[in-house]
């Protein structure tokens, strides 16, 4: 009853490092049945253009990280992408449908994309179980579910005996680790995740990265990673490097 669905698996077995696709290999992924297509996206905030033109594609599967200067759009891209933004222009679909606008994401939000924040945004008077509770809540799931399922997902993220403490309670891994657990709580098919080691010591970066892989691995979704650390970047199928706005191939 309260096993998560494991999804069909057509990941690539090799871990490669490419340069984005591009022209041809657009087109050929899109027909391929890509899960993420952006698509010449283009986005400013006044006289500031974050993003002047961007158009990569994620397998399905696929873990990739963008990573990129500050201020060079990574976030800008990701919540688009997340729907939490409405881009100026171009296109962007997830799993074949365009992604809806912000104000008519509810569902999308509930049942297909995960967000992991940098900051990672534990409600902080709630315990580690009561954050994901409090995100199943929003499923539609049961009370006696609810209970269930969000033991059984900080079983998985490796905090079981931490489940009544709240987040100050938490050392900083075990906060990002406990709101990747809440991240999945709607089995998201896409998770989002915005340089999630990045409050991290390098020890804790990597466990929070090893803990992505694996449940990358396990549950098959397309996992699109933003951050900084070289060391994330090496973990990834594939790399999408911004600069300016705008994809640079490596
Ligand atoms: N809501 C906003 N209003 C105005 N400008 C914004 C807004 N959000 C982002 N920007 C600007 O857009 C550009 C891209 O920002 P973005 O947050 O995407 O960068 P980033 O690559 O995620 O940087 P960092 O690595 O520092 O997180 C920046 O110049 C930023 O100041
Ligand atoms: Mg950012």
């Amino acid at each position: 009853m309260s096993a998560m669905p494991t999804r069909h698996r057509t990941r690539r077995p090799a871990v490669e490092q490419a340069a984005p696709l591009q022209g041809a290999g657009v087109a050929a992924a899109r027909d391929g049945g890509a899960e993420v297509v952006v698509r010449d996206v283009v986005k400013s905030f006044g006289t500031i253009h974050a993003l002047r033109g961007v158009t990569l594609t994620v397998a399905p599967a696929e873990l990739v990280t963008i990573t990129g200067p500050s201020g060079s759009g990574k976030s800008t891209l990701l919540n688009l992408i997340g729907s939490l933004d409405r881009a100026d222009s171009g296109t962007i679909t997830v799993a074949g449908k365009p992604v809806p606008e912000p104000r008519a994401a509810v569902e999308f939000r509930r049942r297909v994309v995960g967000f992991v924040f940098q900051d990672n945004l534990l409600l902080p008077y709630l315990s580690a179980q009561g954050n994901i509770e409090a995100a199943l809540l929003a499923t539609g799931v049961g009370l006696h579910e609810r209970h269930s399922r969000s033991l059984e997902l900080l079983a998985e993220v490796g905090l079981a005996d931490r489940a009544r403490h709240i987040p100050s309670e938490l050392s900083g891994g075990q906060r990002q680790a406990v709101a990747l657990a809440r991240a999945l709580a709607n089995n998201p098919r896409l998770l989002l995740a915005d340089e999630p080691t990045g409050a991290l010591d390098s020890a804790s970066g990597k466990r929070a990265l090893d803990l992505l892989a694996k449940l990358r691995e396990r549950h098959g979704m397309t996992v699109i990673v933003v951050s900084h650390d070289a060391a994330v970047a090496r973990r990834a199928d594939r790399v999408f490097h911004l600069v300016d706005g705008r994809v640079r191939a490596g």
